[in-house]
């Protein structure tokens, strides 16, 4: 395989509600990326538009997001953060990618059949098409690493279905170019850590979704001290103390998402969390994590408001991503017409 310079991409959507699984399945695992690798980081507005194509605060919902990546600490300079309708090769791309995947590939996709419910022939065809445009946005800058919740797994193996095809179909003009044996890489995901599935307060067999009706279900990035205390409070659990052993949590979902919650928060390991609270009873558990989880999330939603009180900045900061955004983007976008045979300007 040829060599890819290491280059981390990931994306979210703007959906509103952003929450604490956002925050410690992906955005937080964002910033500690950005110590050690190249960056790009992108407001997927494309995507937010497949469930519900009108929304009418979509442009908010767009700076929100951006908000909560520079509040939790990405640094715009440094690396790369837009959104996606502002390099139109995202699109262009997905297009020949359509062309790639097979259909029998979608037909497999998990959260399509959970998006799309029981009324599938009412989705929309974007639905549907959303994971050929993800693998898009990620081999558009022929990225390396793709730091996730657990929920993307699927999306990513497909990613990596389409680089192998793509190579492979274009074999004989990838090499007769001079991109060696490769011309995409073979996206790695990057899973993992006590959060990388953060669940429903309210019932921890549910993951913590932006799209639950109940707002006790999850945090907010945006709630304040009150509501996150009330919330933790509010949280669902079960009758017996904290287990001194991760085994102990087996069996009880709902101790083992705060337990999880914590560790992700802490930056510790479920293990220690049970070493310091095994026997615990969850009251005290609770006002400990209600302490930590103000202390680490309080400060993030007062600097996105603060951000947000400013969308020309926001937008500037947008409006300066997409251009070293696209820079790249069109380069890969031409390469890949030339190895297709598409004819360019
Ligand atoms: P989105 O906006 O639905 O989710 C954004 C990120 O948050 C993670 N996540 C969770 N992690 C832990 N526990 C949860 N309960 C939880 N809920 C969500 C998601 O795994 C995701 O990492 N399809 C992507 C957006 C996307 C993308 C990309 C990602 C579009 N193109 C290219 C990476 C690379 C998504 O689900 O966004």
């Amino acid at each position: 395989m040829a060599d890819f310079k290491e280059l981390v991409f990931s994306g979210v959507q703007p959906t509103g509600n952003l929450h604490l699984g956002n925050y410690l399945g992906a955005i937080r695992r964002f910033v500690q990326l950005q110590e050690s690798r190249d960056c790009i980081y992108c407001v997927v507005d494309l995507h937010a538009i497949t469930a519900t194509l009108h929304q009418p605060d979509l442009r908010a919902q767009t700076r929100e997001v951006t908000a909560a990546f520079l509040a939790a600490g990405i640094d715009p300079k440094r690396h790369i953060v837009f959104n996606q309708s502002q390099v139109p090769q995202h699109a262009e791309l997905a297009w020949i990618f359509n062309c790639v995947a097979r259909i029998g590939w979608l037909n497999r996709m998990t959260q399509f059949k959970e998006k799309a419910g029981k009324d599938r022939e009412n989705a929309s065809v974007g639905l549907y098409d959303y994971p050929c445009l993800m693998a898009s946005d990620i081999l558009v800058y022929r990225a390396t690493h793709v730091p996730v919740g657990e929920d993307q797994k699927q999306h990513l193996e497909l990613t990596r279905d389409i680089a192998q095809k793509f190579n492979n179909d274009f074999a004989a003009e990838i090499a007769e170019r001079g991109f060696g044996d490769a011309f995409f890489p073979l996206t790695e995901p990057l899973i993992g850590g006590p959060a990388a599935r953060v669940m429903s307060l309210r019932d921890g067999t549910k993951k913590m979704s932006k799209s639950d009706a109940s707002d006790n279900s999850r945090i907010n990035l945006t709630d304040d001290a009150e509501a996150i205390a009330q919330k933790i409070r509010k949280a669902k659990t079960d009758a017996e103390p904290l287990p001194s052993e991760e085994a102990g949590l087996a069996k009880r979902p709902e101790a083992e998402n705060l337990v999880g919650i914590y560790a992700g928060l802490a930056d510790t390991a479920r293990a220690d969390v049970l070493a310091e609270f095994g026997n615990a009873q969850f009251s005290r558990f609770k006002s400990a994590l209600v302490d930590l989880a103000v202390a680490k999330l309080g400060p993030i939603g007062q600097e996105m408001s603060r951000l947000m009180a400013d969308p020309g900045h926001i937008d500037a900061v947008l409006g300066d991503g997409a251009e070293r955004a696209g820079a790249i983007a069109e380069r890969t976008m031409a390469e890949v017409k030339d190895v297709v045979g598409l004819i360019r300007r």
